[in-house]
């Protein structure tokens, strides 16, 4: 893939920053064996208006192109806030963020879909703003709403469909852009388990399929395990890195790797880790 090292960006001193010579060496943390960074994060602080203590003591951590990246940790540790710095909505107070990121794309727990539009406009809404016309919009919406399985609910507001079909919409107007980063904040933790692991399981698909970079928060450690080809856990207090696993299981991943000895394995070696960074997280799915 020819694709450019990150550039300086939204860096809190205003330095020009050198892009990273390795992604070890550039952040601290290890990254997909192989694969350049897209983004790296270089000793962060983020400080909120009021005062008060910053939220991290100082976050380097990168994220490689086409990893799937689980972010774990006890509630408050800033998670959420390394999301949204990465998706250039929260500025850093010190240190500094290289970015190779053009199009980065977020989805939340809520799928904050406009009540009064219907699927296919909830959906359409980002190429809308971008200008698109509405030929090339509505083949791109169909080609993204055929790939989510929601095909034929075109016509559908929001409050008739199910929490599952809200989830693959809300991914689906993420997806319509084709971000080179997603950006999930507990996504799927309103779900029931069914449908929370056909979710899982269709997302890395989609995510093998257009290969963008994954990083997404959770506070279940099975669904870290099962998505995720590096987990990295963070204290529960100042925010930084204690732990970072590797997952070394081939994608796509399938309902067998979920009822193996090396998941569960995972799970329980994982869940230590949380326990000793002082969460209170527990590592059954
Ligand atoms: N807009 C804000 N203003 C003030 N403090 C905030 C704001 N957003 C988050 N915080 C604080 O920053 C810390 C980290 O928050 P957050 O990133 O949401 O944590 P997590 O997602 O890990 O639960 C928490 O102590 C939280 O109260
Ligand atoms: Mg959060």
């Amino acid at each position: 893939m020819n694709t450019p090292a990150p550039s300086a960006g939204r860096a809190a001193s205003g330095a020009t920053a050198e892009p990273p010579a390795t992604t070890t060496a550039a952040t601290g943390a290890s990254a997909e064996f192989g694969s350049p960074p897209i983004l790296a994060l270089k000793r962060a602080t983020v400080r909120f208006a009021g005062g008060g203590l910053p939220v991290w003591d100082g976050l380097s951590l990168s994220v490689s192109r086409g990893e799937s990246l689980c972010l774990l940790g006890a509630s408050g540790c800033g998670k959420s806030t390394v999301l949204r710095v990465m998706a250039g909505l929260q500025p850093l107070a010190s240190g500094e963020m290289l970015t190779a990121v053009r199009s980065p794309a977020f989805v939340f727990q809520e799928p904050a879909l406009l009540p009064w539009a219907d699927l296919e406009r909830n959906v359409g809404l980002p190429l809308q703003l971008a200008g698109w016309t509405a030929a090339a919009k509505e083949q791109r919406v169909q080609a993204v709403l055929e790939r989510v399985g929601l095909t034929g609910r075109e016509r559908a507001l929001p409050h008739e469909l199910s929490g599952g079909m809200k989830m693959r919409a809300s991914i689906a107007r993420a997806l319509v852009m084709q971000p080179d980063l997603l950006l999930m904040d507990e996504p799927f933790s309103a779900l029931d388990d069914p449908t929370r692991q056909r979710l899982q399981a269709d997302l890395l698909q989609w995510w093998q399929v257009q290969g963008f970079a994954l990083c997404f928060v959770t506070h279940q450690v099975a669904e870290a395990v099962f998505m995720a080809s590096r987990v990295v856990v963070m204290g529960a207090q100042a925010g930084h890195i204690v732990a970072e696993f590797r997952v070394d299981e081939p994608f796509p991943r399938s309902a067998d790797f979920r009822r193996s000895a090396r998941f569960h394995e995972r799970c329980v070696a994982i869940g230590d880790a949380l326990a000793a960074a002082g969460s209170s997280i527990r590592s059954a799915a």
